[in-house]
């Protein structure tokens, strides 16, 4: 596929006029001015249109895009085929019943358990923190505990549980300390106290902790992404989530992966099909439906089957009036079918231009004589400006290189290469992107270094 060339029409300093007067409209009608926090940064570009690889702001610029909308995109932007199959479901009539079941969602979870062997039985939600939130619940329920264990520099969706801590200032947490002994670092106000001293944080790769926690026998789960992927792309060391296994299954704990990011995007069959490991309990979200609004819960027949106990003190609530709503349950079935065909062609296609991608950059920065070490899995990558890949919060904290890292990325971002203008965020690859866009990303990127 050959795209055009990124086309600058404004002056490389940020947000254009058209942009700037958007953000002033939103800001005195929208709470914050975005409608998800998340998307509060600077420059504050107002985007109008995007396709396959590339998006277009209010002012007429062109970028190729990397941030892919913190990650669903894995086909890209208005992937033609996932379009078509949304439209299909409009011209077809298919609507939201609200009563019994749908041949669709019946479609949507055979083939999630055809993806993902562990998922014995599954439940669709619209978005991954209701996933999250769904998990928890059954943990508890399953369990008759209440308290969980959260991973430090992971991100789990934005409830009560689980709005503790992504990325805080280090001279707020201090060192590396033991569990249980963080300061209460909540995303948000409003979260009762008696909440937060249910969560537990421990630091990612930090198997002694989750141990010592896991002995008092009062956790129901250990819910982590399988890879760190708010903090840039921080892998599990060997052993790690083996251990989680292990320790988990010994304590009665359930173990849930967090694949809303990893999941499809490392593999199809997520990222415990790499780590050939079975939790529990699974989450996905973002590329399952590739941009379409739609969550998975699933795991073990006998923990999801509390959503139907025959003891209504057992019974978890699962309820939503949108569970599967049919549009994006349509764009849901056939991303699954897209992933399938070509006997793993989508992945070879991503890992192809993530190699490239990988090695013409380090080559750009030791040429430049940058220090930089490159994590990638698959089409989800970070440059990391310290000697080491890191792996867990404080490290990339205290070692990475994050005014280089800022810096660059706006610099790029005035080039017409959109990475999300904060240091350590996941860039993410799609299947629309081509070795071209790869090259230009390339040589843009020389260019940066060097007006940098
Ligand atoms: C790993 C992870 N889990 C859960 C969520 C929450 O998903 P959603 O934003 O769809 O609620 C996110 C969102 O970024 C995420 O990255």
């Amino acid at each position: 596929m050959t795209t055009p060339s990124p086309a600058r029409t404004a002056p490389s300093s940020g947000a254009g006029a058209a942009s700037q007067a958007l953000a002033k409209r939103a800001s005195a009608c929208i709470a914050g001015g975005v409608v998800s926090l998340n998307r509060k940064v600077e420059p504050s570009i107002a985007f109008v249109r995007a396709q396959g690889s590339r998006l277009y702001d209010a002012d007429g610029n062109e970028y190729i895009d990397y941030h892919g909308a913190f990650a669903p995109y894995l086909l890209g932007h208005n992937d033609p085929e996932i379009n078509a199959a949304v439209v299909a479901a409009i011209s077809a009539d298919h609507s939201l019943m609200g009563s019994g079941t749908t041949p669709w969602e019946v479609e949507l979870a055979e083939a999630l358990r055809a993806a993902v062997p562990s998922l014995e039985l599954v439940q669709i939600t619209n978005t991954g923190s209701e996933a999250t939130a769904h998990a928890i619940r059954l943990a508890r329920a399953w369990t008759g505990r209440d308290d969980i264990i959260l991973t430090l520099g992971g991100y789990n969706g934005a409830h009560n549980d689980v709005a503790r801590t992504v990325s805080p200032a280090l001279a707020d947490i201090g060192p590396r300390v033991s569990p249980g002994e963080y300061p209460f670092l909540p995303l948000s106000a409003g979260i009762p106290r008696e909440v937060m001293q249910r969560v537990h944080i421990v630091n990612f790769n930090d198997l002694p902790s989750v141990e010592r926690l896991l002995a008092t026998g009062r956790i129901a789960c250990v819910l982590t992404e399988p890879v760190l992927q708010n903090i840039g792309v921080v892998p599990p060391l060997p052993g790690y989530l083996q251990g989680l296994r292990d320790a988990c299954t010994r304590h009665g704990t359930v173990l849930a992966f967090d694949e809303v990011k990893t999941g499809f995007r490392s593999a199809l069959g997520g990222y415990q099909s790499l780590a050939g490991l079975r939790p529990d309990l699974s989450v996905f979200g973002k590329a399952v439906a590739n941009g379409y609004p739609l969550g998975v819960i699933g795991g073990r027949a006998d923990i999801m089957g509390l959503f139907d106990a025959a003891d209504p003190k057992r019974r978890v609530l699962v309820a939503g009036t949108y569970n599967a709503h049919p549009l994006a349950s349509a764009a849901a079935i056939a991303t699954l079918a897209r992933l399938r065909r070509g006997d793993g062609e989508v992945y070879r296609h991503l890992e192809t231009l993530g190699r490239e991608l990988e090695s013409g950059m380090s080559g750009i920065f030791s040429d430049a004589g940058i220090t930089s070490s490159i994590s990638r899995i698959g089409s989800a990558f970070c440059v990391y400006f310290c000697d080491h890949v890191p792996v867990d919060w404080h490290d990339v904290a205290t070692n990475h290189d994050q005014d280089l890292d800022r810096r660059l990325r706006r610099a790029l971002i005035d080039r017409g290469i959109y990475l999300f203008p904060l240091p350590c965020k996941q860039g993410s690859i799609s299947y629309a992107h081509t070795s071209e866009d790869i090259a230009r990303t390339l040589e843009t990127t020389r260019a940066a270094i060097k007006a940098l």
